[in-house]
C-alpha cells in the first residue's frame, strides 16, 4: 500500500499522525479544536465511510424525505413511488441552490426555488421549465441527476457513503453487526422512532461526545451520582464489561439494574424484564432473530451503551422509573459536526413497532425525560462536553493531551460472542479502539 507522507502534514509542519501517543495512550488537545483538522476529518471520515442519516420510518410513505449532512454536505433522504430509498445531496445540478429547505417533507418532485429544475425522488431529473423550447431534447436526465450517495439500511437506519471504493456497510460493521442485532433487529415488526427528533448544538467536538458514548463508565458514578442520590436511577450492581470491535465500534455491558435471574433460562428471564423499548407481549419473537449466545448476553450482559464509528450511539435503561410508573428508555443519536468546537446532534426515541401506542407514549416519555437536552441525563453530560472544549480555547491547553491510561488485557472467558473484551467497569479500551480506528483513516 502507498502512504503518502505529504498528505498526513498539517500546514505547520506537525505530522498528524504524531498527534497520537501509542505507547503512553496519549492524545493531542489540538485533535479536537483544530480547523485544519476537522477538514481533513471532513473528507477521510465524512465524505468516505458509512455515515447514519436517518430510520426508515421517518420516511415510511412515498414521496416522505427528510434533510440531514454528510459532514458538511446537506443531504435528502427520500423514498421514492418503487419504496427504494436515496440519498442525494441538497443542492440543484444547475446552479447549487439549496432544494429543500425543511427539515422533512412529502413531495412528488423536488423543485428548485431558483430557476425551477424538477428532480424525482430518486434525484433524476425529472424536467426543467420550457424544456422543449430551451433545450430541444438536449437536456441529458442523468448527467444532470442530483449527486447521490451509496445506500444500505441496517436495522432500520439509513446508512450513505460518497465513497465507491469502501467496503459495504456489513463488512464495515463487521462483528459489531452480532452485538448490534441484539437492539435493532429482534422482532417481527422491527422498531420505529417515536417522534421527529429533538436536535440541538452542542459546544463540544465531535469526538469528545462519541467516546463518551461510545461506553465510559468511568463517569456514571460521578456526572451523573446526583440522580442515584435522589432515587431516580438504581445504583448499577455487579459485573460490566465493555467491547471493541473493529473499526472503531463499541458496546457497554451492564447487568440487569434491578433484579436477580429467575430461574427457567434467558427467555424466561427477558419474558419477566424485557428489554428496553420492547413489551413482554414482544419477547418470545427475540428466538425468531437471535440465536442463544444473542439472547444469554440481552439477559445476562444488557447492552446498555455504545457507538457505531464515527457518528451514532445509542443509550438503553429498562425499566427506568418515568414519575410514578416504570418504563423505559431507548435513545439513538446521530451526530453531526458543525466545527471543530461544535456539533449538532438529534435524538430520537425507539420502540419495537408492533408495541401498543400506550407503551410507546411511556418509551417516548421517558426517553425524553432522561435524554435529548432536557433530559436529566444529558444535562450532566453537556456540562462535561462543554467543559472540555472551553479548556481547549488556550494556547498551553491545546498543547496538554488526553490520556488514555486505563489498560487491561482483553479476557474473553465465558464471553459468547466476538470482538475483545475488557473486564470491569474502569477501561479506556474502548476510547483508545475508537481512535486507532480514527487515525487509521486519517492518516491512511
Ligand atoms: S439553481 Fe436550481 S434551477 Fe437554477
Ligand atoms: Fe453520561
Amino acid at each position: 500500500m502507498t502512504h503518502s507522507i505529504q498528505t498526513t502534514m498539517l500546514s505547520d509542519g506537525t505530522d498528524l499522525a504524531a498527534l497520537r501517543d501509542e505507547e503512553g495512550r496519549s492524545l493531542s488537545g489540538r485533535l479536537f479544536s483544530d480547523a485544519e483538522i476537522f477538514e481533513l476529518e471532513q473528507q477521510r471520515i465524512f465524505a468516505s465511510t458509512w455515515i447514519a442519516l436517518a430510520h426508515e420510518s421517518e420516511i415510511r410513505r412515498t414521496g416522505d424525505y427528510v434533510v440531514r449532512r454528510m459532514g458538511l454536505d446537506p443531504v435528502i433522504v427520500s423514498r421514492n413511488q418503487d419504496d427504494s430509498v436515496h440519498v442525494m445531496l441538497n443542492s440543484c445540478a444547475h446552479r447549487g441552490m439549496q432544494l429543500c429547505r425543511v427539515d422533512h417533507g412529502n413531495a412528488h418532485t423536488l423543485v428548485c426555488p431558483y430557476h425551477g429544475w424538477a428532480y424525482g425522488l430518486d434525484g433524476v431529473l425529472a424536467g426543467t421549465p420550457h424544456e422543449e423550447e430551451i433545450y430541444r431534447g438536449r437536456l441529458s436526465r442523468e448527467r444532470y441527476a442530483l449527486k447521490k450517495a451509496r445506500v444500505e439500511i441496517f436495522g432500520g437506519w439509513i446508512f450513505a457513503n460518497w465513497n465507491p471504493e469502501a467496503p459495504s456497510l456489513d463488512a464495515t460493521l463487521g462483528d459489531h453487526r452480532w452485538y448490534m442485532e441484539m437492539l435493532l433487529c429482534r422482532s417481527d415488526g422491527g422498531q420505529e422512532v417515536l417522534a421527529p427528533p429533538q436536535r440541538f448544538v452542542v459546544n463540544a467536538n465531535w469526538k469528545l461526545i462519541v467516546e463518551n458514548f461510545s461506553s465510559d463508565h468511568g463517569h456514571i458514578g460521578t456526572t451523573h451520582r446526583s440522580l442515584v442520590d435522589v432515587g431516580l436511577f438504581p445504583e448499577v450492581r455487579g459485573h460490566s464489561s465493555t467491547t471493541s470491535n473493529h473499526n472503531g465500534h463499541s458496546m457497554l455491558h451492564n447487568p440487569q439494574l434491578d433484579h436477580e435471574p429467575v430461574s427457567g433460562g434467558p427467555l424466561e428471564d427477558l419474558k419477566a424484564h424485557p428489554p428496553a423499548a420492547m413489551p413482554s407481549e414482544l419477547v418470545d419473537q427475540l428466538k425468531n432473530h437471535l440465536n442463544e449466545e444473542q439472547i444469554w448476553v440481552l439477559a445476562n450482559r444488557y447492552p446498555t451503551t455504545g457507538a457505531i464509528f464515527p457518528s451514532m450511539a445509542w443509550v438503553v435503561f429498562a425499566p427506568f422509573p418515568a414519575g410514578d410508573q416504570l418504563s423505559s428508555v431507548f435513545t439513538v443519536r446521530l451526530f453531526f459536526p458543525i466545527s471543530p468546537d461544535r456539533t449538532e446532534m438529534l435524538s430520537f426515541a425507539v420502540a419495537e413497532r408492533d408495541a401498543s401506542d400506550e407503551f410507546k407514549r411511556l418509551v417516548l416519555r421517558a426517553t425524553t425525560f432522561a435524554f435529548g437536552p432536557s433530559g436529566v441525563f444529558e444535562a450532566d453530560d453537556l456540562e462535561n462536553w462543554s467543559g472540555m472544549q472551553r479548556s481547549l480555547g488556550g494556547v498551553i491547553n491545546r498543547r496538554r493531551t488526553h490520556v488514555y491510561p486505563a489498560v487491561r488485557e482483553p479476557d474473553n472467558s465465558g464471553w459468547p460472542g466476538p470482538g475483545e473484551i475488557h473486564q470491569g467497569t474502569w477501561s479506556d479500551a474502548v476510547q483508545w479502539n475508537m481512535y486507532r480506528k480514527y487515525f487509521e483513516l486519517m492518516t491512511d
